[in-house]
């Protein structure tokens, strides 16, 4: 546990609770930018989260606030600004420590969101970004979400969605060229690369919340198909997951050399312009999306 002294039952018995985070100052908020800002290194990243902020922005969070594979503490600071969000949990250590670094959390733990050190009832909200897909059965995970909110308690959760893998540029340039097999080979490469161990719709999202005892109250697509197509085409121009001549320049040992400045900049400033139209754009109504946002709530 990072930056407390006493427990987080009895810090949080001091939070205000039923208040409620309306990020609509922060829905306003140019998520291109910043996500640019943060992640000038990768540009692609910067995209997908760019639109997946301006996605959970439009939601309310009630607090005391859990951030449930908080990582780092980024994308929390983002939507939800400094000690936005009451605990911030992750298995990863060195995660954590950044995280406690960020001024995001009024705590940090090190757990596993299959074995929260929290008692029954603890938190109004969870939250949860990018995490799902990476923890292969997520049966003991909802159990847990379950357990530490609050009757009438809220869980927000993003993931890729069921359309993640055909929506991927290569993945439809490989099907179109009636190469299924080397589409599916590439859809399974994307996985191994980013750890994604599953696409639920939300059918089977509704399906496994409520084995956990959850109920799904609404699901949003995000990312259109445009947007992940060019995500996808800019992983490979970035050469984001393998080696390249771009991951050699941005690489921290090369950091006091100066440039880095330089070039940060001005990937902020193009690409804040360049990619606007993508930033900006909708899932078609009755349409899907690459990613998927989830409310549930425990009754
Ligand atoms: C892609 S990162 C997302 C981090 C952060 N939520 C964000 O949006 O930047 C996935 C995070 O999930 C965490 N994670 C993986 N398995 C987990 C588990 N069983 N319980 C809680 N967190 C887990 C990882 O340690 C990692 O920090």
């Amino acid at each position: 546990m990072y930056g407390i002294t006493k427990s987080v039952d009895m810090q949080l018995a001091l939070s205000p609770e039923h208040a409620t985070i309306v990020p609509d100052a922060t829905s306003m908020r140019d998520f291109l930018t910043l996500s640019l800002q943060a992640y000038w290194f990768a540009p692609p990243v910067a995209l997908w989260r760019a639109v997946e902020l301006r996605t959970a922005a439009q939601e309310e969070y009630p607090r005391p606030l859990l951030d449930l594979g908080c990582g780092d503490g980024l994308i929390a600071g983002l939507l939800f600004g400094p000690q936005g969000v009451d605990v911030g949990l992750d298995p990863w250590a060195e995660q954590v420590r950044r995280a406690a670094r960020s001024g995001v959390y009024r705590w940090v733990q090190r757990a596993d969101g299959g074995r929260m050190p929290y008692r029954d009832g603890t938190f109004a909200g969870v939250f949860s970004n990018s995490v799902l897909e990476h923890i292969p059965d997520v049966g003991p995970v909802l159990a847990e979400v379950k357990r530490v909110l609050k009757p009438g308690g809220r869980f927000f959760f993003t993931v890729p969605s069921d359309a993640f893998r055909r929506m991927l540029y290569y993945y439809r340039q490989r099907l179109d060229a009636g190469d299924e097999a080397g589409a599916r080979a590439y859809a399974d490469e994307v996985d191994t690369c980013l750890a994604h161990y599953h696409y639920h719709t939300p059918e089977e999202w509704a399906d496994l919340l409520a084995r956990a005892g959850l109920t799904l109250e609404r699901a949003r697509y995000y990312i259109p198909e445009p947007v992940e197509h060019l995500w996808d085409r800019m992983n490979h121009r970035f050469g984001v997951g393998r080696r390249s001549l771009w991951g050699l320049l941005v690489s921290p040992r090369l950091r006091p050399l100066g440039y880095q400045r330089i070039l940060a900049r001005w990937v902020i400033s193009h690409f804040s312009r360049a990619w606007r139209p993508w930033y900006e754009m909708e899932v078609p109504e009755g349409g899907k999306g690459g990613g998927l946002l989830v409310v549930a709530r425990k009754e």
